[in-house]
């Protein structure tokens, strides 16, 4: 079975996790991505921000949320309290997954088995960074940490007990916000990520 379990080295600090991710042959997904993107933000964060994967931007820049779902991210964040720049955020899948259509490389969601292979890098950020707080954004980092039966739209929203963390809790995936089907719907998605992530911060404190 596919796992990044051999790549991940057992010192578990960010230094060493980031310096190691680059060797990772996990499963398929490094061999047409330009680069792995690595988490980004302060070790001492209380909060975990975990997307999906690497988009278009990210791979290109080798920075997690730099592209326009993080431009919806950051937006929410702040309306919601949240200093951006206070939150560690990283990836359930740390390579970009994409078919090739002409110039545009157009995403594609990633298989439970990638997004398995992939957990050791998340469990050992975790470790190093050991969060009060880990917030799962979207389906996949859900699937990551919660479960591949966790119900997003039911369960969005709730402060979870994990072992990764003191709570976790799941919500909207920024890039929904973008790919809403009309202005009503693309408003009602985006309510409810900065709504939770309100709720991300009063627990915080
Ligand atoms: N979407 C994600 O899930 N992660 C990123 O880093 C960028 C877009
Ligand atoms: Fe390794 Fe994850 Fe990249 Fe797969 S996606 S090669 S497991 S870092």
């Amino acid at each position: 079975k596919p796992s990044a379990a051999p790549f991940v080295p057992h010192e578990h600090t960010l230094p060493v996790i980031q310096a190691a991710l680059p060797t990772c042959r996990g499963c398929d997904l490094y061999e047409h991505a330009i680069q792995v993107v690595p988490g980004r933000g302060p070790v001492t964060a209380d909060l975990v921000l975990v997307g999906e994967q690497p988009g278009d931007q990210e791979d290109k820049r080798g920075e997690p949320f730099v592209g326009p779902a993080g431009g919806v991210l950051r937006k929410a964040l702040a309306e919601a309290g949240v200093d951006p720049d206070a939150v560690y955020m990283t990836n359930a899948v740390k390579h970009f997954k994409f078919v090739q259509r002409g110039k545009l490389r157009l995403h594609q969601n990633p298989r439970m088995s990638e997004i398995t292979a992939c957990k050791p890098w998340l469990m050992a950020e975790l470790d190093a960074l050991k969060p009060k707080l880990v917030v799962a954004l979207g389906a996949s980092a859900a699937k990551s940490l919660l479960g591949g039966t966790f119900a997003l739209m039911r369960d969005r929203g709730k402060l979870m007990q994990a072992n990764f963390a003191e709570q976790v809790m799941a919500t909207i995936h920024p890039s929904a916000v973008l790919r809403g089907r009309d202005d009503a719907a693309r408003e009602q998605l985006y309510r409810h990520l900065r709504d939770d992530l309100m709720l991300a911060r009063q627990y915080l404190g």
